[in-house]
């Protein structure tokens, strides 16, 4: 009865996953998120699944939503060969932690919106080459951060030559807000 069972699901798998659905399923290959599928690229939810450790990802994803996990850093590479990817949803994890990799968004060249709101970075203590890979930005929002005493964030945000949105909470005890490289970004 079991291989046959198996082979059963399996099928049903096979069949959710080749054409495009409305409704979230269990992932085929991770029984912690959903899927649902868009012509051959997956939106995949991992929200409130009490992850702590990132998983790994198929090629194909799409979209991926992450928030309200237990996430405390992202190693480095972590999402290499995503290069589908363009949303990230990290809202409501505990990022930044432990200390930021540099190479943590590392191979995400055509993200187009990145939350990460209500985490714990602390934005001097920001890696300047974070957000480097992130050619494609047009959305970043960091608000609910550990606020720090000023923001040197124009260093890292140099690299965002596509952003248009930036969401952030700033700080009213410091002299100035941000640094002058925050003005080469045009969009
Ligand atoms: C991610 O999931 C949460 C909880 O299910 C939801 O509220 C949020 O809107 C989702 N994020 C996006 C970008 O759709
Ligand atoms: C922020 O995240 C914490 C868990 O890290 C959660 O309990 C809280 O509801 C979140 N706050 C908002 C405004 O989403
Ligand atoms: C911000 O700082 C200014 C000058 O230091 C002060 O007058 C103002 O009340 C502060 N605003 C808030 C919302 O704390």
């Amino acid at each position: 009865m079991r291989p046959v069972f198996l082979l059963f699901m399996y099928a049903i798998n096979s069949i959710i996953l080749t054409s495009n659905t409305t409704h979230f399923f269990l992932c085929r290959y991770n029984s912690l998120c959903r899927c649902k599928t868009a012509g051959r690229f997956l939106h995949i939810d991992c929200s409130f699944r009490e992850i702590s450790r990132i998983p790994h990802f198929p090629r194909n994803t799409r979209t991926l939503n992450l928030s309200s996990n237990y996430i405390t850093s992202i190693e480095k590479n972590t999402f290499d060969g995503l290069k589908h990817l363009t949303m990230l949803d990290l809202t409501s994890n505990k990022v930044g932690q432990m200390k930021t990799e540099p190479l943590a968004f590392n191979g995400l060249e055509n993200l187009r919106i990145l939350f990460l709101a209500n985490n714990s970075l602390s934005y001097n203590d920001l890696p300047k080459e974070l957000f480097s890979p992130l050619k494609s930005l047009v959305q970043l929002n960091l608000k609910f951060n550990t606020l720090p005493g000023n923001i040197a964030i124009g260093r890292i945000m140099t690299p965002l030559l596509n952003l248009e949105s930036l969401q952030i909470d700033i700080s009213n005890q410091s002299g100035y807000l941000f640094d002058r490289q925050i003005s080469s970004l045009t969009n």
